[in-house]
């Protein structure tokens, strides 16, 4: 595999590294993943996470997978064939909302031609999932960045930037592009209950990228619109149905709902391959239940009941503007009905 650099995946040869997401912002640990095996736990464990990053990745994890194995093969039998689609399976399986994870796989294998499979056709699709990405995002934030205003504060929910993406990010793309235009701005980052993701992960990107922001708890997010000091809500997604609903991480939709009613527009951007024409509504999409642990750990070590979903659903009603790679799209209906 050519060698690719992003913020959290990194591919040099055969070898494939990852940022490790959980220990971030107190240490960066690039941890090595030699086979699909460890990119699943990877994965399940968010140490490397955000909808078109583990799209990416999963992808990587199947090209070093066949560079390894099967080198100087230029038709795969059955039975090669075989193995690797119990790989890509199980990668595919590894986390259940966001929908560029079944959508890379896919295209690296199960869409491909099984008889025909060869080696050299997975390396060359992973490479140009990871490539294109970076391009997705580009032209994410171009299209984005104009419905920033100089003076604006903005608020995101969660991580929707470089380390979610093989590029510049979704929603932080955006605001990147709009900070470089040289607009005067400023980013209110929600925290994002129970993993931190704004906390730990958009507020280190942030930092780094030299952008004013400002750090909330999910819970302020309200207050701050109706006193006036948000002028722009910009999130990312996991899945987006075919009629406009998206599934983003938990706490989504409250930030939606408090937009509405204090008439601050509300944005979601995403690549194409976050698109599921398949899934009709925002109902059909899977939401992942996490584990007990991450909602009340570290304050109690009682086996309290907990639910926590991952992610919720945002109605397109709730969406002032959808910011694709293809363009700004006030409704969903004006979107062109392909995915490349
Ligand atoms: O559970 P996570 O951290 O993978 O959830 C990520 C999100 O919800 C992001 O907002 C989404 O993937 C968009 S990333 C460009």
């Amino acid at each position: 595999v050519k060698n690719l650099t992003s913020m959290g995946l990194r591919v040099e040869g055969d070898k494939v590294f990852i940022l490790d997401q959980e220990a971030l912002p107190h240490k960066e640990i690039w941890l090595e993943s030699k086979t699909p095996d460890d990119m699943i736990n990877y994965i399940k464990a968010l140490k490397i996470r955000g909808a078109p990053l583990i799209g990416v990745a999963a992808a990587v994890a199947l090209a070093q997978f066949v560079e390894t194995r099967f080198a100087n093969i230029n038709i795969l039998s059955s039975s090669e064939t075989n193995e690797i689609l119990k790989m890509a399976y199980r990668l595919r399986e590894a986390r259940p909302t966001a929908v560029n994870l079944m959508a890379a796989v896919d295209r690296v294998i199960l869409k491909q031609s099984l008889e025909n499979l060869s080696p050299e056709q997975i390396i060359k699709t992973a490479e140009e999932i990871f490539e294109e990405d970076i391009t997705l995002c580009e032209n994410i934030g171009n299209h984005g960045a104009g419905v920033i205003e100089n003076g604006d504060s903005v608020l995101t929910h969660c991580n929707a930037g470089g380390l979610a993406t093989a590029g510049i990010g979704t929603a932080v793309g955006v605001i990147r592009r709009a900070f470089e235009q040289g607009k005067k701005i400023h980013v209110y980052v929600d925290e994002t209950r129970p993993l931190l993701q704004g906390g730990r992960l958009t507020a280190w990107e942030l930092h780094k990228l030299q952008i004013p922001f400002t750090l909330i708890c999910d819970n302020m997010a309200s207050m701050l619109m109706k006193q006036g000091k948000v002028q722009k809500i910009i999130v990312g997604s996991d899945r987006i149905a075919s009629n406009g609903d998206f599934a983003n991480k938990t706490g989504t939709y409250s930030v939606a709902v408090s937009a509405s009613h204090h008439k601050v527009p509300f944005y979601v951007a995403a690549p194409m391959t976050t698109v599921d024409w398949n899934c009709k509504s925002g109902d059909e999409i899977p939401i992942e239940e996490r584990h007990s642990k991450e909602v009340i750990f570290p304050s109690s070590s009682h086996d309290y009941k907990v639910y926590n979903p991952a992610f919720d659903v945002t109605p397109h009603e709730l969406v002032t503007g959808y910011i694709l790679d293809r363009g700004f799209f006030k409704n969903w209906n004006q979107v062109p009905k392909s995915l490349k």
